[in-house]
C-alpha cells in the first residue's frame, strides 16, 4: 500500500499569514499540501490560481509537494499556467471537461502527476475506463465549492471499489469532510491521501490538529 499522507488544504487558511501557517503544518511533517482552485463556474466561488502556487513554490522547501486540485471548466485551457507556476500534481474533474484522457496527458507532458477527480454523484465509470490515464485518482468525500462542510460517509463505497480495481499501490484521495473522526474510516477503505481543510487551518494549532489527524490516519 502507499504511504498515507494528510494534505491540509489551504482554503481554510488565514491568507494574510498563508507562509507562516503551511511552515507550521511543514515543521509538524506534512509533505502535502493541497491548493483548491475554484473559477466561479464549475463551483460558484472564486479561490486562487497559478499566482499563489508559484508564491508557495518560491517560499516552501524544493520537497513540499503542491498538490492541485482544480475545480475549473475546461481546465486544459490552464493547465499549462499550473505546470509553470511549478504545480507537483494536477488534478481535475471528470465532470469539468469533455477531453479527459487528452487533458490527463498534457499534465503528464508537464511533468507532473496527474489526477482524476469525481463528485459523490458521480459513478465510477469514468475512473475505470481511464485507469492507466491517471497516476492519482481523487474521489470527493463533499459536494465541491466550500469547506467545513459535513463528510458523505456513502462516497466510501467508491473508494473501496476503486481500492479493488486499481490494487494496493495507486494514490487514492479524498476531500471533504475529513477531521480526527473520519480520517480512520478514509483509510480503512482503502484511501491513502487525506486531505483537511477547516479541520487543520480552522484549529487554533494547525500543527496540533495536523498531528492528530495523521495520528488517527496511520492507525490504519
Ligand atoms: C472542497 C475542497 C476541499 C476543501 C476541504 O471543495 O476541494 O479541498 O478544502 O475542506 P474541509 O476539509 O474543510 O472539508
Ligand atoms: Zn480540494
Amino acid at each position: 500500500m502507499t504511504q498515507v499522507r494528510v494534505a491540509p488544504s489551504i482554503l481554510a487558511a488565514d491568507f494574510a499569514r498563508l507562509g507562516e501557517q503551511v511552515h507550521a503544518v511543514l515543521d509538524a511533517g506534512a509533505h502535502v499540501i493541497h491548493v483548491d482552485v475554484m473559477d466561479g463556474h464549475f463551483v460558484p466561488p472564486i479561490t486562487l490560481g497559478p499566482l499563489i502556487v508559484s508564491s508557495l513554490r518560491d517560499a516552501l522547501p524544493d520537497d513540499t509537494y503542491l498538490d492541485c486540485h482544480l475545480m475549473i471548466e475546461r481546465p486544459e485551457r490552464q493547465v499549462d499556467e499550473f505546470v509553470r507556476a511549478g504545480a507537483d500534481g494536477i488534478t481535475v474533474h471528470v465532470e469539468a471537461t469533455a477531453h479527459a484522457h487528452r487533458v490527463l496527458h498534457q499534465i503528464r507532458e508537464g511533468e507532473c502527476r496527474a489526477g482524476l477527480a469525481c463528485n459523490p454523484g458521480t459513478p465510477l465509470a469514468w475512473h475505470e475506463t481511464l485507469a492507466g490515464a491517471y497516476d492519482l485518482a481523487l474521489l470527493m468525500t463533499v459536494n465541491p465549492g466550500w469547506g467545513g462542510q459535513e463528510f458523505i460517509p456513502e462516497a466510501l463505497g467508491k473508494v473501496r471499489a476503486l481500492r479493488e480495481t486499481l490494487g494496493p499501490e495507486a494514490i487514492i484521495e479524498v476531500d471533504g469532510g475529513v477531521d480526527v473522526d473520519t480520517a480512520r474510516t478514509c483509510v480503512e477503505s482503502g484511501a491513502t491521501w487525506l486531505v483537511a481543510g477547516s479541520a487543520i487551518f480552522g484549529s487554533e494549532d494547525p500543527a496540533q490538529a495536523y498531528n492528530q489527524i495523521a495520528a488517527a490516519a496511520e492507525w490504519g
